[in-house]
């Protein structure tokens, strides 16, 4: 939620926030804003709607010769996402700015409080107390006033501070909203809400962890502990990101890219940590011991959104083959239901961000009951990877589309790898089992990358009679189930159509009487070890006049007998199938949206990295 940018340095500062921006807009788009130091002087530009407006109004500065600047791009919590509650926002002097993700919790006492002190507010947000705050406490140290006003603080905040009256400087500071750090050879610094701000001028990081304040000047920076006050001895991290990972490479959309690197995400997911000649899978960032893996009991696999139908398919994978009951559960539910955890449970929080505030607290949760906790995650040095014992990464590089593709898929390949690992550690698997279906894994990356454009041939081709229904429904049984659920969800996300996915079993509950001639109904019903209970669900949607998008294996000419519309895909094992199945539901949808002329890349009221409850 939101991105900000921050740099000191010797570049001309204006282009350097717009490109960061701009990187950083899948966190959020309805206002964007920059400031910048100039002659003794803050110049800020703000606007409602997208970045391009932005680009649009801020024209000649573009050259500016100014080298210390903020940015931010919002996705609004309080105050309607106008002009005037855009970022940056400015004391009552005019001459302090601040730039702000997350939630002040207390703002409202605090803006009272500032009102009656005389300070003027000219927004609706939490973040315009922050500036107010700092001018009231500011004597002649910035980051003494900055420090101080945050004692004052309570919520969620990664914060980008600058004056005038402190030429070339940069305050960040962090609360349980990311915040990364930057540094150039040539002794430029950065702060970022994200890694890809940073990737077209470095690849040396610094996270900062919460309540942690940074001062940024060129040629230098410094880091202090918010509680002690005492200076702070920070790693660089070298990032393996580039910045082309983060760009379109010629293709219309992000989505469309992220869905036809695929692939390579699953690739890069298994490669090294299965040995194919015996079987052996090797996770070494997992950290716990075969000891501490054998003493578990249960598992609870914890995520939102799409990273949560990841989770959805690795339930039945662990049950089926590593035996050991899992739960799966909404982080959003986990962190405030009443918790049966001991230290007997182990926790996997899976996220694509590392930075979802639902899943973070669902992990600190467990953590005090007593669980060990892993995460599967994408982004390295994510404040989830440094709260967990241990990460299992996914290799899948930056995902950008807000609808995920790519990361699910390599999470897909993750949870896989991690259930062949349990069995090994927990010996309810023969090597010779798990060898092969360690191939299966492997082969399945190349089934992906051969079947990808045919796929997407036949999709767009078929969507042009489905393209402009009102509903839709997906059904899938067993471990397909959860693909059902992902392509509702991806067709929510980005036609704005309403779908829902069901299990295919559970239809003649209730969504059954929904059918109609109009409704069309994409099924998932390979042949696997449930099919003729899937194929009897999909007569029984056929006998009511269902319009029926089947999806199954090659070879299987029943299927045309029930519909015309039939995508056929190779005969992979069978729980390799919600890997594959899932290509065509994201296709489905990405060609359905961009039919009806939606922004797949930025749908309306989303953002990809949700920080705030
Ligand atoms: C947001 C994104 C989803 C994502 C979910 C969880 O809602 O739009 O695509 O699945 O957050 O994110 P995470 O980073 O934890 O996987």
């Amino acid at each position: 939620m939101c991105g900000i940018v921050g740099y000191a340095g010797n570049r001309r500062v204006v282009p350097v926030l717009l490109e960061g921006l701009r990187r950083l807009e899948y966190r959020g788009y309805d206002s964007a804003g920059i400031v910048y130091q100039e002659n003794d002087q803050l110049t800020k530009y703000r606007c409602e709607g997208k970045l391009s407006r932005l680009e649009g109004i801020v024209g000649d500065a573009i050259v500016a010769d100014a080298h210390t600047g903020l940015g931010h791009t919002r996705w609004a919590t309080h105050g309607a996402p106008t002009t005037e509650n855009a970022h940056p926002h400015t004391d009552c002097s005019g001459r302090l700015v601040v730039v702000h993700n997350g939630i002040i919790e207390n703002y409202h006492s605090l803006r009272e409080e500032l009102k009656d002190k005389g300070h003027q507010f000219t927004s609706e947000t939490d973040t315009e107390v922050l500036a107010h705050l700092i001018e009231e406490n500011l004597v002649d140290d910035l980051v003494a006033a900055v420090k101080k006003s945050l004692d004052r603080v309570e919520g969620s905040y990664a914060l980008g501070v600058m004056s005038v009256d402190f030429p070339g400087q940069l305050i960040a500071a962090r609360n349980q909203s990311p915040l990364v750090l930057g540094v150039e050879n040539d002794g430029g610094t950065f702060m970022a809400s994200d890694i890809p701000a940073l990737l077209p001028y470095t690849k040396n990081v610094i996270f900062l962890e919460d309540e942690e304040l940074a001062l940024l000047e060129h040629g230098s920076y410094r880091v202090i502990s918010l509680r002690s006050g005492e200076q702070l001895d920070k790693t660089i991290t070298e990032i393996d990101w580039n910045a082309a990972m983060a760009e379109k490479a010629g293709y219309k959309h992000f989505m469309l890219k992220e869905i036809f690197e695929q692939p390579q995400a699953i690739t890069n997911t298994v490669s090294g940590r299965i040995n194919i000649e015996t079987g052996e899978v090797v996770l070494p960032e997992i950290n716990l011991t075969e000891k501490q893996f054998q003493n578990i009991d249960r598992i609870f696999l914890v995520a939102c959104g799409t990273s949560w139908h990841a989770a959805l398919v690795a339930k039945y994978w662990i049950e089926k083959y590593a035996r050991i009951p899992v739960e799966v559960d909404i982080a959003s539910e986990f962190r405030y239901r009443s918790l049966l955890v001991d230290e007997r449970v182990l926790t996997v929080a899976i996220s694509q961000s590392g930075e979802t505030a639902d899943t973070l607290a669902g992990i600190r949760r467990a953590r005090k009951l007593g669980s060990r906790v892993i995460t599967i995650c994408n982004v390295v040095g994510s404040t989830m990877t440094r709260e967990a014992d241990g990460t299992l990464y996914t290799h899948a590089g930056p995902e950008i589309g807000v609808a995920s593709t790519k990361a699910f898929i390599s999470q897909l390949a993750a949870l896989f790898l991690f259930t062949l690992y349990l069995s090994q550690v927990r010996d309810t698997m023969s090597s010779e089992q798990r060898r092969k279906l360690g191939q299966d894994l492997i082969d399945i990356a190349r089934t992906v990358e051969q079947e990808l454009p045919r796929i997407r041939e036949q999709i767009s081709e078929m969507i042009e009679t489905f393209y402009d229904c009102r509903d839709f429904l997906f059904v899938g049984r067993g471990v397909n189930f959860p693909i059902a659920l992902e392509g509702a969800l991806k067709l929510k996300e980005i036609s704005y159509i309403h779908a829902e996915g069901y299990a295919a079993g559970e239809l003649k509950h209730g969504p059954i009487a929904l059918i109609d001639k109009e409704m069309p109904i994409f099924a998932v019903t390979p042949k696997d070890s449930v099919y003729q209970k899937t194929i009897s669900n999909v007569e029984e949607i056929k006998a009511r006049q269902g319009r029926l998008i089947l999806l199954g294996t090659e070879g299987d000419t029943h299927l045309n007998n029930i519909t015309s519309d039939v995508i056929f895909m190779p005969k992979v094992h069978e729980d390799m199938n919600p890997i594959l199945y899932t290509i065509p539901a994201q296709l489905l949808s990405y060609e359905i949206a961009t039919r009806r002329g939606c922004d797949v890349d930025q749908p309306r009221n989303l953002a990809k990295s949700v920080t705030v409850e």
